[in-house]
Order: C-alpha cells, then structure tokens, then sequence
C-alpha cells in the first residue's frame, strides 16, 4: 500500500472527465493495489472521501469512509468504507441544502454550496455487483462532492455567492456559526 499524492486545483488532470472502470478488471491486482492505495491516502490526509482523479487516476472510481461521527466535520452518519465504481446520481427530491465544503483538492479552503438533499446513487461494488443505496442531507451532498471529480468539476465552480468562499481560519472564525448547524462539511 501506497499513499499516492493528492494533486491540487489547477492540476490539468482535476478539469478532466474520468473514464469507466470495465467491470472486468474488478478482483485483478491492479485494481486491489488501486483501491487500497486510495483507502492509505484517504486515511493519511484525513479525508473521509477521495476520487480517483484526486490522485491522476482518470477512472470512475471513488472511495468514501465516514469513521469518526462527531469531529471537526460535525455529527456525521457512520459510513463504513466502500468503494464506488461508474457511479450514477438521481435527484429523488427538489429540496436542495447548503453546506461549507472543503476538499483535499483545495487545501486550506471552505465554500459553501447548495445541492439536491435526497438521492439515490447507483453503482458497482468492487465485488462487480450493482447496488442502489439513498442519501440524504449532508451524506448526500458527500457523494455528489465525490461524484463530480469524475466529471472534472469542483466544489467551488458551485460557489453561487463567492462572499461564501473562505480559508479556513476565516471561515472558523466568521462563518462557523451561520447558515446551519451541520455547517462544517469538509468532504474529502
Ligand atoms: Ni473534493
């Protein structure tokens, strides 16, 4: 296992739509190594969700583990690690809701952005089998936080208001206490 690098907004490699992963490939020993790369480095920058692309790796692969619930990413649903291929996103309701995000991409910043609260993600476990799962709330902007490095897009092209974008000291000392309670969502 090895941690990889998280490249940094302005890297070409985040900008680019990521490809497919064939199913076939699933179980190979290039794929484990991948995987288990991916969990070492979400673990060593204490992220709690990475993208391939995050590590110039354009395949459509995501991993997400929510360990600790109550930290500095506030009350959080426990999510145990699972690795999320050729993901897709259904906006199952029109209520949208704003949370600060911050990424692993974006070292040093928050923005806070608004998106869908209720939606169903599909996708292919690492064991090859297609499973549907619902999301809300702060969970579910976590996915589409992940989801849209497959598509080279970053949280903060979501920034509507960018008198909402802010480092973090600024943001702790500004900003922690607006908007909601669950306001703190560094994602990954
Ligand atoms: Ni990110």
């Amino acid at each position: 296992m090895t941690v990889r690098e998280v490249i940094r907004m302005g890297h070409p490699s985040l900008r680019v739509p990521a490809v497919p992963y064939s199913s076939e490939l699933l179980g190979s020993a290039e794929f484990n190594e991948l995987v288990s790369d991916m969990r070492e480095t979400l673990h060593a920058y204490g992220g709690i969700g990475l993208a391939a692309p995050q590590i110039d790796v354009s395949l459509r692969i995501v991993v997400i583990e929510i360990e600790n619930t109550s930290t500095r990413y506030g009350n959080i649903e426990h999510t145990p690690f699972e690795v999320y291929i050729n993901p897709t996103i259904t906006s199952i309701a029109e209520e949208t809701a704003g949370y600060w995000e911050g990424c692993l991409s974006v070292p040093g910043m928050m923005g806070y952005v608004e998106r869908p609260q209720h939606i169903r993600v599909d996708y292919l476990t690492s064991e090859g089998a297609e499973k549907s799962l619902e999301a809300h709330g702060f969970l579910a902007t976590v996915f589409q936080h992940e989801f849209d490095h497959l598509d080279g897009t970053l949280y903060v092209d979501r920034i509507k208001d960018l008198s909402l974008f802010s480092f973090e000291e600024e943001f702790a000392q500004f900003h922690a206490d607006t908007k909601n309670e669950n306001g703190l969502s560094e994602t990954d």
